[in-house]
């Protein structure tokens, strides 16, 4: 990797990514943005990958989630706190049922550019380029806001960096106490319509006192005090991912600058495509999306070209089927990564080949479909007699109404009245905590088989 360019990308064919026309302007944001600090720093990105790689083998469970698309309007302290909220208490439910650490990566502080299915959308009658993410164009449809502003990135980028100084600020800061984060769903399992999760969470209400009583405080142990936090996004705009991309000094290698984890996404994942172009040189753990289009030589050729040394934690696959099809494309999957003896993290984004049209016109995700995703992802592995790894989710720590179903149901009619989304629509707080609770009980029950296989 030696001879890698951080501008390689700019020689190779690249695909969802706009035409800025105003030259003198970009070249202007590209100047100012490498001149400013990175977001992260590769010491954490190491550790990032070091923690994946303990996912790859089992011994950590990986928790990746947050908004489809950060928007400039839904920007502000409640959003960040909330989705932060949820997510810590996901991953305390989840811990419970895998008995392992669990990896808290947030879908935060630079997810803001799209890949769309098409260039332009029709409003009655109306014909415009597709909004591509607040760190591309406008999401009003008016001509003026879908034109690419470079501009738009500074933008971007001083909102990522107050989204991660807050988020850093709630890790360490005692808000993540491990006993706030469980009274927060105790709150949620009183109410009447969850009391099935009830059971779980006196259980793990046991455990925090057992440990207290043993000694274990959160005075004496920092660990019960503070989390580790990640951020992550899809590398799409790589005019802003270069302009972050800093070399580190202590290995000589290459960081992305703009989160500690990136990704490719499923429509930019062209084995000679600008994307992996880019992702390959880098250090940060790299996602790659797999959907149904994903065949086993693009497979191969993807691993090599971004883990040629086979490095643990450095690749994470995040499969996307769609709940019914799991069954037909993982297997296959699967067995390029053990012929080729590779070390992946399999993830299951179980939102992203769910989406469908509601009776009252809209774009939406039934809970049971997420859930049937992530459990056929489960039996694939198990009977693969590889690792589930972890999960991916769209979701928010706010009450919206996008997602339809879940135990507080959100019905066809309901979805008018709280769809806040600027791109695909997320589970809500009770939606996503309600998940980890089933995804905890597959955990469990995973842990429980393996332990009869070795006893017996
Ligand atoms: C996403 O994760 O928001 C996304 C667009 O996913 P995919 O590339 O898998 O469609
Ligand atoms: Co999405």
């Amino acid at each position: 990797m030696t001879n890698w360019q951080k501008s390689d990308w700019r020689n190779k064919p690249r695909v969802q990514m706009p035409e800025y026309t105003d030259a003198a302007a970009l070249s202007a944001v590209e100047g100012r943005l490498a001149s400013y600090p990175p977001l992260v720093f590769a010491g954490e990105a190491r550790k990032l990958k070091q923690q994946l790689g303990a996912v790859s083998r089992g011994e950590a469970f990986l928790l990746q989630g947050g908004d489809c698309a950060e928007s400039f309007a839904e920007f502000g302290a409640d959003a960040i706190r909330d989705t932060f909220k949820v997510m810590l208490q996901m991953a305390m439910v989840l811990t419970y049922g895998a008995k392992v650490p669990v990896v808290k990566v947030g879908r935060m502080a630079g997810q803001m550019a799209k890949p769309r299915s098409a260039p332009t959308e029709t409003v009655n009658g109306v014909e415009l380029p597709s909004y591509r993410g607040d760190i591309i164009n406008g999401f009003d449809f008016t001509p003026e806001s879908r034109i690419p502003d470079p501009e738009r990135m500074s933008q971007a980028y001083m909102q990522a960096a107050a989204t991660l100084n807050l988020l850093r600020a709630f890790s360490t800061g005692g808000f993540a106490n491990v006993h706030e984060v469980h009274k927060w769903t105790l709150g949620f399992t009183d109410t009447n319509e969850v009391k099935k999760y009830s059971d779980m969470a006196a259980r793990i209400t046991d455990t925090l006192d057992f440990m207290e009583a043993a000694g274990l405080t959160t005075e004496t142990n920092h660990e019960l005090q503070t989390v580790d936090f990640y951020t992550s996004h899809e590398a799409l705009l790589l005019e802003y991912e270069e302009a972050l991309c800093r070399l580190d000094s202590t290995s000589g290698k290459w960081l992305a600058g703009s989160g500690h984890m990136i990704w490719i996404g499923d429509r930019t994942r062209q084995p000679d495509g600008a994307h992996v172009e880019f992702c390959k040189g880098v250090l940060n753990p790299i996602g790659l999306k797999c959907g149904p289009s994903m065949t086993s030589g693009h497979l191969k050729a993807l691993m090599a070209s971004l883990n040629p040394e086979n490095e643990a934690g450095r690749l994470t696959l995040i499969a996307r089927f769609g709940a019914g099809s799991v069954g037909e494309h993982l297997p296959r999957l699967i067995k390029a990564v053990e012929e080729e003896g590779a070390n992946v993290v399999w993830t299951c984004d179980a939102m992203h080949g769910n989406t469908i049209k509601s009776t009252t016109g809209y774009k939406t995700r039934p809970f049971d479909s997420v859930l049937r995703e992530v459990k056929e992802f489960f039996a694939v592995h198990n009977a693969e007699g590889t690792i589930p790894g972890g999960v991916h989710f769209e979701m928010t720590g706010k009450d919206v109404t996008e997602c339809t179903g879940g135990i507080r149901a959100v019905t066809d009619e309901d979805l008018s009245s709280r769809y806040h989304t600027a791109c695909d629509p997320r589970l809500n707080a009770s939606q996503s905590l309600e998940l980890a609770f089933l995804v905890s009980e597959e955990l469990s029950a995973r842990r429980n088989k393996l332990d009869q296989a070795k006893a017996g």
